[in-house]
């Protein structure tokens, strides 16, 4: 009998143990991700196509590498980031394998351009199925790019494996999100198929998790921060008001490395123990630092279970922790209304307010941006007009004229803070002008249609110019969103149905939202492979365009599907809004404007449209008053 074992060849070798590190685009984009952040990079630009199956590509503005490093990180166990064991226990780098690359390079084509600061020139590598296939010197500014083509293009099994694009998307954009929470202070983008979907500038923890997880948070979030010689803990989590019924935006970071631990969800979730509903989840983002040598992170191949030295401790004291930030929001709301600490130590806070800095901050654009682009009833002084912005603010109230710099500064401060509060210059604007009990529209004075387009309406403080389109769409995306939350909206049945034939992508996406459109008034039933029946339509909608009204539905979805931020829900309530609005150019009957300026009106944000674009502007009488010098 002949020996039968035999070593594996190099690249089969490496195929099998990329399975484990590289299960899908996503994990390529996080070891891809991670090594641009232990490169030192302060930006970090990931491009993928086709959710990453035909391309992955992260260009980093750190270190770089020599030419020979360039080609040994593709060589399995090949690290810069440990040398010893004693090093696991130390380690302050994502990575420490010296897995990731070999993995990826056995599993997709592969193009790496990276040079160092101090080299001529760069190196440019091309390798497929762990094989180099080129190396040359190469023109290029400091940093790395790898670019990872046809993902499994050797392992079809794997390849068909794969979800669908929009499923390996979502696991792209958390991988993401993940890395770029735990880096605040880097810049990081993800563009999708050439369309830019996170553009995130560096700033604090805060303005990343409002980037990210949208502005609403804003005044939403509590601070956690504790701190002990074992540990230190900080970060947010969100009021009791903002659990939601789908576990979803809840985030450890373990000295900066996102794990999963439901242990630790359960301390977190303790916490806030009859603060929220049973079956409802908060949001959190805790940052845990301790001691490298107090945790294992090598008890998984994808490096997010790791094991606590002593995990009992630590259950303890984040629940502790985050039970002390609850209560100190509890007892002394006011506390949530903290300046960022970043604006606390700005000089304009500390230092006092002279003259000449007076002037620089009404020049400034931070200033300018509040005091007019984000205001919905900012009216542009003409070129000659003699009201300037200081006026502007104080809407006429006379006090502009004896204001000390140092009030006005106060006033400034105060705004600004309120628009951290509340996080867009709208709401706030909101709560002060559009409460309905300050602003009546006095429908016994008619209501006009210029142009086709704008409906004035008076009020008992001057008049409104209101924009239909803006304000319809307001109106209908309330009114969809309460069909949402419970009723559905009444439908009007077809005398005759409307058949719709519709391409393979558009027919998955139709029979993803039937449940959703059903709910919204539109009776629409799957007929045959790729087609659907219109049964019905929302009461509202003036019947005869069913069909066109759908596919514009479908691409107006599109549109909205890389604004990740959206549930499927409000993407299609944003679509339908958007679409049925009356457009502007039409004209308008009397009964329809004053239905028009009453929906609006009882709205619950009747300032701006879903976009932000304001619907109507208001013209007070003090303020046109002065205008005319009366
Ligand atoms: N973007 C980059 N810029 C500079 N050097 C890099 C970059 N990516 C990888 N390297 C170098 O290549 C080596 C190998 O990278 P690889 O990701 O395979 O392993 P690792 O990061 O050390 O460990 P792990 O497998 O845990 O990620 C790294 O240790 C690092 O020295
Ligand atoms: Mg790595």
């Amino acid at each position: 009998m002949t020996d039968i074992i035999q070593l594996l060849p190099d690249n089969i070798a490496n195929q099998i143990a990329a399975g484990e590190v590289i299960q899908r685009p996503a994990s390529a984009v996080k070891e891809l991700l991670e090594n641009a952040v232990d490169a030192g990079a302060t930006e970090i630009k990931l491009f993928v196509n086709d959710a990453g199956k035909s391309l992955i590509q992260v260009i980093d503005n750190g270190n770089g590498m020599s030419d020979t490093d360039a080609r040994m990180c593709f060589e399995r166990h090949a690290t810069s980031k440990i040398k010893n064991i004693d090093d696991l226990f130390r380690i302050r780098t994502m990575g420490f394998r010296g897995e990731a690359l070999a993995s990826i390079a056995a599993v997709a084509q592969v193009e790496l351009k990276t040079k160092r600061k101090a080299d001529e020139a760069g190196t440019y590598i091309e390798i497929e199925n762990s094989l180099v296939k080129l190396q040359e010197p190469v023109a290029y500014t400091q940093g790395t790019s790898i670019a990872m083509k046809n993902l499994f293009f050797n392992v079809p099994a794997r390849r068909n494996f794969l979800k669908s694009n929009a499923a390996e998307m979502r696991h792209i954009v958390d991988e993401f999100i993940r890395v770029a929470l735990a880096f605040p202070e880097l810049f990081f983008s993800l563009t999708s198929n050439g369309q830019q979907v996170f553009h995130l500038e560096k700033g604090s923890l805060k303005q990343r998790i409002i980037q990210i997880l949208g502005n609403h948070y804003n005044a939403k979030l509590v601070t956690v921060q504790e701190k002990t010689d074992y540990m230190n803990i900080y970060g947010f989590v969100g009021k009791p008001d903002t659990a939601k019924k789908t576990r979803g935006d809840q985030y450890f970071f373990v000295n900066n490395r996102f794990i999963k631990s439901p242990y630790l969800n359960h301390a977190v979730m303790n916490a806030y123990q009859e603060m929220i509903a049973q079956d409802s989840f908060p949001l959190y983002v805790l940052f845990i630092d301790l001691d490298p040598s107090q945790v294992d992170i090598n008890v998984h191949p994808t490096k997010q279970e790791i094991k606590f030295e002593d995990e009992k401790i630590i259950y303890a004291f984040i629940q502790s922790a985050v039970k002390h930030a609850l209560a100190q929001f509890s007892i002394t709301p006011t506390l949530e209304f903290d300046l960022d600490p970043g604006i606390q130590q700005l000089d304009a806070v500390t230092q006092p307010f002279t003259a000449d800095k007076q002037a620089a901050a009404a020049a400034s654009d931070l200033y300018k941006n509040f005091s007019q682009k984000n205001q919905a009833h900012f009216i542009q002084p003409s070129e000659k007009s003699e009201l300037k912005h200081w006026k502007d603010f104080y809407e006429g109230t006379g006090r502009e004229e004896t204001a000390e710099p140092s009030e006005k500064f106060e006033s400034l401060l105060d705004k600004l803070k309120k628009e951290e509060q509340t996080g867009d210059g709208f709401e706030y604007q909101h709560s002060i002008t559009a409460g309905k009990i300050e602003l009546k529209v006095l429908d016994d004075a008619g209501f006009l249609q210029l142009m086709n387009t704008y409906v004035i309406a008076s009020t008992n403080r001057g008049f409104i110019l209101i924009h239909q389109q803006t304000a319809h769409e307001r109106i209908l995306y309330e009114r969809y969103t309460t069909a949402g939350h419970g009723s559905s909206m009444a439908a009007q049945r077809l005398l005759f149905p409307v058949t719709l034939q519709l391409s393979a992508q558009d027919t998955a996406l139709l029979h993803d939202l039937i449940p959703d459109l059903n709910q919204l008034g539109y009776l629409v039933e799957p007929f045959g492979k790729d087609s659907f029946v219109i049964q019905g339509t929302p009461a509202d909608m003036i019947q005869g365009d069913e069909r066109v009204s759908i596919e514009n539905l479908l691409e107006q979805f599109k549109h909205f599907s890389n604004e990740l931020k959206f549930s499927k829900r409000e993407k299609l309530v944003r679509s339908l809004a958007n679409q049925h609005a009356i457009k502007a150019g039409q004209y308008l009957e009397e009964k329809e404007m004053e239905a028009l300026v009453n929906d609006l009106f009882r709205c619950a944000q009747p300032n701006i449209n879903t976009s932000g674009i304001p619907t109507y502007i208001e013209f007070k009488k003090d303020y046109l008053a002065q205008l005319f010098k009366r």
